[in-house]
């Protein structure tokens, strides 16, 4: 079976979805590796390196039409998808479920396609989890990066020239992301403050040393397989009332809240942008989701009441070494459960195979999606 990986188009992307250690691991289980010239090189993985693991480095046109299996990080754009070999296998981030289209362009091409976002969150499925690989980088980068944008330093500091108090962080959802967000801030000397929502995140945050601020669960708060499936606007407007006075007294606010398959709540509003002091950071890990403040914009940082907003929507390509590494275990994991060097399984009635098939031989297979498919397509 050949295994395609070709050079990531998506603006500031860094990643790629194998590494040279991944392609070894590959090539020691009998598959055959191509790489696209460069696919690498901003993950700092050089051509040579992934020839000596084993790969054969080829153009663009060869690793699409030679590939059985093109692995990818990002979902194809239209004219990756034109590329696309009739027949083959697609594994990559894919978020189907909000791009109806390009699903759809893929069952009409014949390609089988299974995507990593869908892949489900069981016990036996951790090392394919590259939604949580993912996260923990970009809760980690994103103290980094907002310490930056930070006139302050985060730990107390006593000199001869007076007292440094400590910055405070605030930490708006202590999911994957948030919980490595606190232990950063933590580590880095910072007072950290929490809120989340679901029952068990009080002690998950308090074991990292955050202090949780507790914000009373109503009837409308629905929690699901440990997700958060929805609030009412009264809970968030309650919410929001409670944690303003910790908003108003952080120097950096780090925002993670998400409701998986919903829009992000509104955590920041513009008042309470207004109430921070001058100098102090946003940065809204919710951008692409719609935003947990209301003033932060899509992959820009601006300056809005005197308050750095950062809107960087994609954190984990600012440490594409380790978020390659991290996520060709994850993709190597998932293709080797799903087929060996010969051939797919397609054991439909398996858990990862039927959370994560999208499209199988010209037909939308996942059944939520598919009813999105036939909406868009009629
Ligand atoms: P996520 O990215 O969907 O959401 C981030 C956080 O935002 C969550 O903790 C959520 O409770 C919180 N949130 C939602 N609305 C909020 C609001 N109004 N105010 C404050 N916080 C709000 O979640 P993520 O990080 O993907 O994972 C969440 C859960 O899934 C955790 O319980 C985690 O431990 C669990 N999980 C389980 C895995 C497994 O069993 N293999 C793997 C990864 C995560």
């Amino acid at each position: 079976m050949i295994v395609s990986v070709v050079k990531e188009t998506e603006l500031k992307e860094n990643r790629v979805a194998l590494s040279p250690d991944g392609v070894r691991d590959l090539v020691s289980k009998g598959f055959t590796c191509m790489l696209e010239k460069d696919a690498g090189l901003n993950s700092y993985f050089s051509n040579e390196a992934y020839e000596a693991a084993g790969a054969k480095i080829v153009s663009l046109s060869e690793a699409y039409s030679s590939a059985d299996v093109l692995l990818k990080v990002n979902a194809p754009d239209s004219v990756e998808v034109k590329n696309l070999k009739p027949g083959s296998v697609l594994i990559s981030f894919m978020y189907a479920a909000t791009n109806p289209e390009l699903v759809s362009s893929l069952s009409e091409k014949g390609i089988t396609s299974f995507s990593m976002d869908a892949v489900p969150r069981i016990s036996r499925a951790q090392k394919m989890d590259a939604l949580s690989s993912q996260a923990n980088l970009a809760g980690y980068k994103a103290v980094i990066h907002a310490a930056d944008h930070l006139g302050k330093i985060f730990p107390m500091l006593m000199t001869a020239a007076g007292t440094i108090k400590p910055s405070k962080v605030v930490i708006m959802g202590a999911g994957v992301a948030g919980l490595q967000a606190i232990a950063t801030a933590k580590r880095l000397g910072a007072i950290v403050e929490v809120s989340d929502i679901r029952p068990e995140s009080k002690e998950q945050v308090e074991s990292l040393g955050g202090k949780f601020i507790e914000v009373k669960s109503d009837d409308s708060v629905k929690v699901e397989g440990g997700y958060v499936k929805g609030v009412s606007a009264e809970f968030l407007a309650m919410q929001q009332e409670l944690i303003a006075k910790h908003i108003a007294a952080a120097d950096i606010v780090i925002t993670t809240a998400l409701i998986p398959g919903k829009k992000a709540p509104v955590l920041v509003t513009e008042d309470m942008v207004k109430s921070m002091k001058m100098g102090s950071v946003i940065l809204d890990m919710a951008v692409k989701q719609g935003g947990n403040c209301v003033l932060s914009e899509l992959n820009k940082t601006v300056v809005k009441h005197g308050v750095t907003i950062i809107g960087e929507s994609n954190l984990p390509s600012m440490l594409p070494l380790n978020a390659s590494e991290l996520y060709s275990k994850n993709i190597i994991a998932l293709l080797t459960h799903l087929a060996d060097k010969d051939k797919f399984f397609y054991d439909r009635e398996e858990d990862v195979t039927k959370g994560s098939l999208i499209t199988f031989n010209g037909e939308v297979v996942h059944p939520s999606i598919a009813e999105k498919v036939a909406s868009i397509v009629s």
